[in-house]
């Protein structure tokens, strides 16, 4: 099967009480780390690609890459979607150059202005046959160039989602309902502490999310800042020469929860930078004599595939459907 776009994916996760992963690939090593556990899985997935993605590896690398992805694994329907896409040119170039998805983020702008660029990119790529995803509200922490303050981050407004899916035609919407990027999403004050003394964040805003789907009902939702940093990873790095005290992420039952009602997407990259650099601390410290790439590549390719099957059989529920 060719690239997808999300459309029937997305009906599907809808209908089936599960969520499919977008997961952000750099480099050859992700891509197959997360094609292989969607092929032993038998999982829909969406490969995304940042802006930061894009001039890192080249547009061309990574679009090359996935159709390996794409011929190596036939039977899975694989959707590649920029991310968090910041202007008409560059949804425009993702298009042209083979994308199936593409979000267009103007969700830091004001209403009206986000409501005419989104417009603009869904004229442009519905004309390609590919499909659009938007956002209203605003996420904390850091995407590419744009970084929101804890703080300074706002949740969807209910009210708003109607009025902007019905006259941008996006097809589906990410919202603003606690989650955020990067592993430093929460601050230990805004967290409680359990019997076991682990830090549990504040609960994701889950009457936002169901108003959302009653004003739009069918209509995908998406999540974005949607790693949990699992502590084992921090333990690690922290234990191997890493710095990173107090990173703490979504938990994944609340992740769980959010699939089963109307969100289809969740997006997850920081889980996955933080398994490959674990692993490959580790690796280094415990073999200081080895200087092959491949030799603590390999490991932390395992870790990504490890990591993303395991999101696709506890938290987005996406296994066995394709
Ligand atoms: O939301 C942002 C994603 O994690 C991509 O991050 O812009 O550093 O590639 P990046
Ligand atoms: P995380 O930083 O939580 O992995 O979020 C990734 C994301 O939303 C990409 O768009
Ligand atoms: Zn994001």
């Amino acid at each position: 099967m060719a690239l997808v776009t999300t459309k029937d994916m997305f009906a599907k996760a809808y209908d089936g009480g599960y969520a499919v992963g977008a997961f952000n690939v750099n480099n050859m090593e992700i891509i197959q780390g997360i094609c292989d556990a969607a092929g032993e899985l038998r999982s829909p997935v969406i490969l995304q690609v940042s802006k930061g993605a894009r001039s890192y590896a080249n547009h061309t690398y990574l679009t090359k890459l996935v159709e390996a992805a794409v011929a190596e694994n036939p039977d899975i329907p694989i959707a590649l979607h920029l991310d968090h896409g910041d202007s008409f040119e560059l949804c425009k170039s993702c298009i042209d150059g083979g994308f199936t998805s593409v979000m267009i983020d103007a969700s830091s702008k004001p209403f009206e202005e986000n409501i005419a660029l989104t417009k603009q990119v869904v004229e442009y790529a519905h004309a390609h046959g590919v499909v659009v995803e938007a956002e209203l509200g605003t996420l904390a922490g850091i995407e590419d160039e744009v970084v929101v303050e804890a703080g300074q981050e706002s949740y969807t407004r209910p009210e708003e989602v109607e009025e902007f899916v019905s006259r941008t035609g996006c097809d589906s919407l990410a919202i603003a309902i606690g989650t955020s990027h990067g592993a430093f999403k929460f601050k230990p004050e805004q967290c409680t502490m359990n019997e076991d003394g682990i830090l549990v964040p504040p609960p994701l805003r889950f009457d936002v999310l169901e108003e959302c789907t009653k004003r739009l009902p069918g209509f995908p939702i998406v999540l974005h800042g949607s790693s949990s940093v699992p502590q084992e990873f921090v333990k690690m790095i922290n234990e191997y020469g890493g710095d990173m005290p107090g990173a703490i992420g979504v938990p994944e039952d609340q992740l769980r929860h959010a699939a089963e009602l109307s969100v289809c997407k969740i997006n997850i990259d920081s889980d996955i930078r933080l398994a490959m650099s674990a692993v490959i601390r580790k690796y280094l410290a415990e073999n200081p004599g080895h200087f092959d790439p491949r030799q603590y590549l390999k490991p932390a390719r395992q870790a990504v595939k490890d990591m993303v099957a395991h999101k696709m059989k506890n938290v987005l529920g996406s296994v066995d459907k394709i």
